[in-house]
């Protein structure tokens, strides 16, 4: 089966400075794949340049079967891919709701707006209590949430996700990745990076490790799960 998304030989540059040097990955429609990786080996600048927030400076971002690399940020995330950003990236003077309504912008169908809305609300409730709060005054764990379910409203075909656990306390993590088991379950395709090791193994099928930025060890999350190279590459020993 042709996978959803299939990265070849990444590069990104930043002026001189390398973002990733040589990633590679799948991941197959209806999956759940992490990304992992110590602090600066490229995950973010992975998803961002799968999303087309920064340029692909070689390589190919193929996207059903279509090369997106090079293409606008906003013709990708019409094409059915979206991104929940690390620091999210909210209109944090709008509501709650308007945050959520912003995210359906590229959706061609309008009349699917409310029905995606009740999907958000009920897979986080917190945000439903909350959907007249202006976004700037929500905790940590609240934006985070809403950076998820703004980029659900899009009804992506894949879903992007960089570390949604960060700073969050652990009743929360454990309702967040609740809610990732559920849209797994639901069939959604999503491209998880994390650093926590564990939690990622736990909710993906499969998952990549990188290493300044090349994609260096890969396999099925339960063999991850107890591969000693992970931890190593981690710990930096080489
Ligand atoms: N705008 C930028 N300009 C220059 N270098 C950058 C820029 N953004 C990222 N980098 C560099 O690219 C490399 C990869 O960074 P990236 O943010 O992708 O890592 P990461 O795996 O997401 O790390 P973290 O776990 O800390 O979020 C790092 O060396 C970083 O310093
Ligand atoms: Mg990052």
């Amino acid at each position: 089966m042709s996978a959803l998304l299939r990265i070849e030989h990444l590069e990104v540059r930043y002026g001189d400075l390398i973002g990733v040097a040589d990633v590679s990955l799948e991941v197959p429609a209806g999956s759940v794949v992490a990304l992992l990786g110590s602090n600066g080996s490229g995950k973010t600048t992975t998803l961002n340049a799968i999303a087309g927030i920064v340029p692909v400076s070689a390589g190919t971002v193929a996207f059903d079967g279509e090369n997106i690399a090079g293409q606008p940020a906003y013709a990708i995330v019409r094409k059915g891919l979206a991104l929940s950003p690390e620091g999210w990236r909210l209109f944090t003077q709008q509501s709650v709701e308007n945050n959520l309504l912003l995210g359906a912008t590229p959706l061609s169908d309008r009349k699917r707006i409310p029905q995606l809305l009740e999907r958000v609300y009920a897979v986080f409730p917190r945000l439903a209590e909350r959907r007249n709060q202006r976004a700037g005054t929500m905790s940590g764990g609240e934006r985070q949430m809403l950076a998820v379910g703004r980029a659900l409203m899009s009804e992506p075909k894949l879903l992007l996700l960089d570390e949604p656990s960060l700073g969050l306390a652990p009743a929360i993590v454990d309702s967040m990745y609740d809610a990732f088991a559920a849209l797994h379950k639901d069939g959604q395709t999503i491209l998880l990076a994390e650093q926590s090791v564990d939690l990622a193994l736990e909710a993906a099928d499969y998952a990549y490790v990188l290493q300044v930025g090349r994609s260096v060890l890969q396999g099925p999350a339960t063999e991850m799960a107890h591969n000693p190279d992970v931890q190593k590459i981690y710990l930096g020993i080489e």
